[in-house]
């Protein structure tokens, strides 16, 4: 067997240090992550976008499922997927992609996440009102904002919201396969029994919008329902969490740029894109695979090989970013491509900017003299290759 370079497990903790190494040896790499899968991992910006948007480079999970079986060295790859949770869009290729995109547009309206603002600056008042001396940023803040409003958005009772947490992180994270499978049945169950009973008595809110969401005659059958509300609640949960925990890590460690925008709130807007370029929550887009051979950047990559596009690697490419490892947030990161690129571009990329704002506002206006708790190098990364997140962010809110 060919000894292909494996990832060290420290990748999680510095994932920036190796893809300096990664860029500056070509566009695309074959190696084996840190679990022994064998990937081809592309690190530079534009070859990055081109694969996004190939459509021969194909994300349709029902055909290609068989290849992490195939192309893992131990049972690293044995970490199947649960068909009914995952048959939703982020998993289809066109034609089926179009249809489902279609149908959830008609659902999540720019409109539905417009009258969303209210809400969100309540309940960031709220968390507000609720934080004093030292706390850990993303238990006390970062998490509970952005569930509470998915949850809302899903009329999911607040008593079952700590379930969903649990699940969730299950399923994102390295677990053993009995514990990704007893999460994985016990959401699609309960998911079912609210799609059961959104048909019976449909309110004013999104997730009865979804299931009766209807275009040309179309409709979410049930198990589309149940796996596209399982990917808008885990999209829901990990990301804008992440988001909010690095950007206000970064800014703790960039004392320069944390005061001017407290100096000047009004730039907090176009940070936003600042800091999902310099540290976004996603590091490696979901699995893609090679329905035919395909040349990326000079490198071709054969039929049937798993491809993995690294967020963070490009979005920190020099050809595409000047002085890319300095945080400016007063630059014009428009382009990056940390909500993805192509047909499966992040649905919730509004939402997310939303809430990012108003927590990153309300936290600099109300605790204007944040610091860390303790040292950044204390502080652990996730255990997760698709996620970049801190696991605690103990810091001290001032008097
Ligand atoms: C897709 C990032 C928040 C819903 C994606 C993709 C990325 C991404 C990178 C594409 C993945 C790929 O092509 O492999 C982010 C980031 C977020 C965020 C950085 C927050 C800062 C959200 C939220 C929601 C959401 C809040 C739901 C309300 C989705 C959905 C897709 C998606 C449904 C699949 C779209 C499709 O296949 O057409 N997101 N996301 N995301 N995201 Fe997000």
């Amino acid at each position: 067997m060919t000894d292909y370079y494996r990832l060290p497990l420290e990748y999680v903790d510095d994932p920036h240090a190796l893809h300096d190494v990664l860029r500056a040896e070509g566009p695309v790499k074959e190696l084996r992550l840190v679990h022994g899968l064998k990937v081809w991992l592309v690190s530079r910006y534009e070859e990055a976008r081109t694969a996004l948007s190939d459509p021969r480079i194909s994300k349709d999970i029902s055909k290609g499922g068989w290849l992490f079986e195939h192309h893992a060295d131990s049972n690293s790859g044995k970490r199947m997927f649960d068909d009914v949770l995952n048959s939703h869009m982020l998993n289809a290729d066109q034609p089926d992609h179009t249809r489902l995109r279609k149908l959830v547009n008609k659902a999540f309206t720019s409109r539905r996440v417009e009258m969303l603002r209210p809400r969100v600056e309540e309940i960031t008042k709220e968390l507000l009102d609720d934080m004093e001396g030292t706390v850990d940023l993303l238990d006390a803040f970062a998490f509970p904002l952005p569930i509470t409003v998915i949850c809302e958005l899903f009329d999911i009772p607040t008593k079952d919201r700590d379930s969903f947490r649990e699940w969730t992180t299950t399923l994102l994270t390295y677990n053993t396969q009995e514990a990704v499978a007893a999460a994985g049945a016990a959401m699609s169950q309960y998911l079912l029994g609210m799609v059961e009973e959104k048909r019976k008595a449909p309110g004013d809110d999104f997730f009865s919008a979804l299931v009766h969401a209807e275009d040309e005659g179309s409709r979410l059958s049930e198990m589309e329902l149940v796996s596209m509300a399982f990917l808008l609640l885990v999209a829901g949960h990990e990301t804008t969490v992440n988001l909010i925990g690095n950007a206000v890590f970064a800014l703790l460690r960039h004392p320069a740029q944390l005061a001017l925008l407290k100096e000047k709130p009004e730039l907090i807007a176009g940070s936003t894109e600042e800091f999902l370029r310099y540290e976004g929550p996603v590091n490696l887009a979901t699995f893609r695979y090679t329905t035919e051979p395909v040349e990326l950047g000079g490198v071709t990559i054969p039929k049937d090989e798993l491809v993995l596009v690294s967020l963070l690697a490009a979005n920190r490419d020099s050809a595409r970013f000047a002085a890319p490892d300095e945080l400016d947030v007063t630059r014009q990161a428009a382009g990056h491509v940390a909500f993805g690129h192509g047909i499966h571009y992040c649905l919730g990329a509004p939402l997310a900017r939303l809430e990012f704002e108003i927590a990153l506002r309300g936290l600099l206006s109300r605790f204007p003299d944040i610091e860390l708790a303790g040292s950044p190098q204390e502080l652990g990364w996730r255990d997760s290759t698709l996620i970049r997140g801190l696991i605690t962010l103990p810091v001290r809110l001032g008097p």
